[in-house]
């Protein structure tokens, strides 16, 4: 259960759910997926899908929830008088014993889709399904795009123009703070909005539940759509509900999500049609992207 308890915190969950968009989208599956079937939820959080899965006819739900707001969880399935159906599980689901189930679904996406442990939780998800049960979601497509710089690296150069007005001020020698922050590799941070500078290039597309690994380092060559400074590289995500149903989070829409961009400490210039070659790099659960 380690580390996990970070996601518990009730003010995460109240930005989960107020995206109308992530909720429909979870709701339209269960709509069809659930009646009738016995479901696992990875995640459970305040218990809400779960027990909607139980009022749209679930036979059982096994609702899993590692961190404390299954309190919140409990109590909702109390007060709904779903106790004989819906089963609230207090642990990670790598942690129990597989019981037979026809859905297994989750949203355990982050800005950084591997931050919440994805693959491998809906790697323990799929050791419940019965055969031809389904997981949702089942695919995972991550996509990166270059950035403008103007927006992404603005914080790097407006911090060392800070530092350097400091010094002047109070006759410090900031030369070793300027080193030291010279090269502070990618910085990793959420946006709503970026000036994109090439189309989507996919990075990662992973078979959930398969037992396949995404590759922990790619390269890719991206193409600049115009001339400019490249100054980062945003990445996102589509996972995969089935029938056509998918959580997505491409740069211009609207998610509680928003998108990760990793900005480069020196822009690259690039003419129109210029490859840039970048390299992306999963490490203790999030993606780092550096010009290669
Ligand atoms: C993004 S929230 C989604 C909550 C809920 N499913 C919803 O959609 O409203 C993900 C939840 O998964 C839980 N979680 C993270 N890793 C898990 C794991 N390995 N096994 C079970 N639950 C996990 C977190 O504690 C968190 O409450």
């Amino acid at each position: 259960m380690e580390g996990v308890e970070r996601f518990g915190d009730p003010w995460e969950h109240i930005r989960l759910l107020s995206d109308a968009g992530r909720n429909e989208a979870l709701l339209k599956m269960l709509a069809t997926r659930a009646p009738g079937a016995r479901v696992l939820e990875v995640g459970c959080g305040t218990g809400l899908w779960s027990c909607t899965a139980a009022a749209l006819g679930a036979k059982e739900v096994w609702a899993v929830e590692p961190t404390a707001i299954s309190e919140v969880a409990r109590e909702l399935i109390a007060a709904n008088g779903l106790t004989d159906r819906v089963h609230l599980l207090e642990s990670t689901v790598e942690e129990l014993e597989p019981r037979p189930v026809d859905l297994a679904f989750s949203e355990l996406l982050n800005a950084d889709p591997f931050y919440e442990g994805v693959v491998e939780a809906m790697e323990s998800a799929a050791t419940w399904l019965v055969p031809g049960g389904q997981l949702a979601p089942s695919r995972l497509k991550v996509y990166a795009q270059l950035v403008r710089s103007s927006d992404s690296a603005k914080e790097v150069r407006d911090a060392r123009r800070a530092i350097a007005g400091v010094g002047e001020r109070f006759g410090l020698e900031v030369g070793p703070l300027l080193s030291g922050l010279a090269d502070p590799g990618p910085y990793r941070y959420v946006t709503g909005g970026e000036r994109l500078a090439s189309e989507p290039v996919l990075l990662w597309d992973i078979a959930l539940g398969t037992g396949e690994e995404p590759d922990e380092e790619v390269v890719r060559e991206i193409t600049s759509i115009d001339p400019g400074p490249i100054g980062g590289v945003v990445i996102w995500f589509e996972a995969d509900l089935g029938g056509g149903i998918t959580m997505r989070n491409p740069p211009g829409s609207t998610t509680h999500w928003g998108q990760h961009v990793n900005a480069w400490p020196a822009e690259i210039g690039a003419g129109a049609g210029a490859s840039v070659k970048v390299r992306a790099i999963i490490e203790d659960d999030s993606v780092s992207i550096s010009p290669a």
